[in-house]
């Protein structure tokens, strides 16, 4: 019964590719770290802004996917942070849709202020939700 399980639990997360909340995080950090090391260079923009298109899509997935320090809190308080936590992630999502226009619109000043108002929000959502 227990092996049933675990194979259906298996297969439904091979069938649906699932990335978790962290391999999402990885994706984004990778991207991040790609574009910072080529925002000085125009002739990229068309890669960075590919980008910041996977960065804003793995916040957009990762809205789905609250974390322990939401999902383990008392049933009372769950909402709020639930409600907080989505709004986090949506932000940052449109911050990177924000960059990717900027960087597909070959205004690479604004995109160094975004990315930094991007790293700020790492800051901000790791200090209330990373575990
Ligand atoms: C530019 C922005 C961000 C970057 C580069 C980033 C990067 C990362 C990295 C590298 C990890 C570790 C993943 C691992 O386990 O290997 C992580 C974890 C995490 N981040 Fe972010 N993050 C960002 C923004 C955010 C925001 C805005 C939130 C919340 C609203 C958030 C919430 C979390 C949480 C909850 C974890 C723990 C995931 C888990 O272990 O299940 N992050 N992040």
């Amino acid at each position: 019964m227990k092996t049933t399980l675990f194979l259906t639990t298996l297969f439904a997360a091979l069938a649906l590719n699932a990335a978790t909340l962290a391999d999402n995080m990885k994706t984004i950090a990778l991207e991040l770290r790609a574009i910072s090391q080529n925002v000085g260079n125009a002739a990229r923009n068309v890669e960075s802004s590919a980008s910041a298109e996977k960065i804003a899509q793995a916040f957009l997935a990762g809205k789905a996917q609250p974390p322990v320090t939401v999902t383990e809190l008392p049933a009372a308080e769950q909402g709020e942070a639930l409600k907080r936590y989505e709004q986090l992630m949506q932000d940052a999502a449109n911050l990177a849709k924000e960059l990717t226009v900027a960087l597909r619109e070959n205004r690479n000043q604004d995109a160094q202020t975004i990315l930094a108002r991007l790293m700020e929000m790492r800051k901000v959502g790791h200090t209330e939700f990373k575990p």
